[in-house]
């Protein structure tokens, strides 16, 4: 069976091919390389040993990728492709907007077109805004703060409305709380345009040398030690996650909403002193003020995913530091 993966080469979509690969599906990619780097499909071909199909492509052009649909026969569609930088997006709300809702849309006729059934999208625990609580349901309240966030919670309307009017799609919808980590071979991982915004990709560069210090955004949350929690998730336990919600998607449940996380909060300060454990390095961190949009705590209740999908996240955060600084490591400068 065919899995049309957009944004295949980007972080999550390539740990998301090999799991695929392992699994015995057949994987074709679409990417245009926006926010990735081609190596990357030869290191998917080499960890996996399975060949992959990958088309260069703009998802956005109906043309060039109604040529995917019509020389492959696909089965299901792992929609990654999308812009993902919250601060960028308010910077730049048309191109987010233009992105990652025309992607989408694209796909949409296509899969009607060529009745394709099955769906799966990424989206982010950015859609529950500012949780009256912790652990976070599926069914909690959804909000948004920012663009970034808009289209994902826009995305997910229209499939709600898909599925309305269409009990014959499958669709799945996967919130996925922070991803982190990277593949045990320490050949594919991810790799940030500039200065990362994120915490972990920020501590490895630090860690490394190539930044001076973490800056810490608030100390003042009304969390264990004042900075902020969030639920880090293995990236690969999260690849793991989608070749469940594929197999799931076989028995065509029509629409369903999953949280991708481990259910555990750790703070800024618990991550900055275990990557300095396991880097054996100093990491030189400052309190500053909050940063704006941000939320004290947020993380997952996943016990629908364990229920209904059988997966439950297997790494813990010693497992997903070392991982993410094995990356760091080996490849100082990225894939280049
Ligand atoms: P990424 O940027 O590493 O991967 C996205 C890939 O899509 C890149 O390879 C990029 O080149 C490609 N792409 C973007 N626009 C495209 C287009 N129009 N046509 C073709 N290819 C295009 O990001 P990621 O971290 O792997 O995230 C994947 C998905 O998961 C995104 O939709 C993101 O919003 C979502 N998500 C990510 C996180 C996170 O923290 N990484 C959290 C929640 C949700
Ligand atoms: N943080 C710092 N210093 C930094 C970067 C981050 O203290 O340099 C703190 C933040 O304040 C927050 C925590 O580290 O408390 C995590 O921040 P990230 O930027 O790594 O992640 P966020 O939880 O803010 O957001 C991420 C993605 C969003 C996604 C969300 C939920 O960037 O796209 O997870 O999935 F929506």
């Amino acid at each position: 069976m065919a899995v049309l993966v957009t944004g295949g080469a980007g972080y999550i979509g390539s740990h998301t091919s090999i799991e695929l690969l392992a699994e015995g599906y057949d994987v074709i990619i679409a990417d245009n390389f926006c926010n990735s780097n081609p190596i990357v499909i030869d290191r998917i071909k080499e960890l996996s040993g399975k060949d992959v199909i990958c088309y260069e492509v703009d998802v956005r052009d109906f043309e060039k990728m109604e040529e995917i649909f019509k020389n492959n026969k696909i089965d299901s569609i792992i929609h990654f492709a999308g812009l993902k930088a919250v601060g960028e997006s308010v910077e730049k709300p048309i191109e987010y907007y233009n992105n990652n809702l025309i992607s989408t849309l694209t796909i949409f006729d296509l899969m009607k077109k060529y009745d394709v059934k099955n769906f799966v999208f990424s989206s982010s625990a950015t859609v529950y805004g500012d949780p009256h609580k912790c652990p976070i349901l599926e069914d909690f309240p959804l909000s948004v703060t920012n663009p970034y966030g808009r289209t994902k919670l826009m995305i997910e309307e229209m499939l709600k409305d898909i599925a309305k009017v269409d009990d014959t799609m499958n669709i799945a919808i996967l919130r996925y709380f922070n991803p982190v980590g990277a593949h045990k071979s320490g050949k594919i991982g991810e790799e940030p345009n500039g200065i990362p915004n994120n915490l972990v990709p920020y501590i490895t560069k630090v860690a490394i040398g190539q930044l001076k210090e973490v800056s810490v955004f608030g100390d003042d949350y009304p969390t264990v030690d004042g900075t902020g929690v969030r639920d880090y998730i293995h990236v690969v336990d999260l690849a793991k996650g989608h070749v469940k919600a594929i197999d799931k998607l076989n028995e065509k449940p029509g629409l369903v909403v999953y949280n991708l996380g481990t259910g555990v909060g750790y703070s800024v300060l618990e991550m900055i002193k275990m990557f300095s454990e396991i880097s054996g390095r100093e990491i030189p961190y400052k309190i500053v003020g909050r940063r704006a949009g941000d939320i004290a705590e947020c993380y997952a209740d996943p016990t629908k995913a364990e229920k209904e999908l059988g997966w439950k996240a297997e790494y813990g955060l010693k497992e997903m530091c070392e991982d993410s600084w094995r990356w760091q490591e080996n490849n100082p400068n990225g894939y280049n």
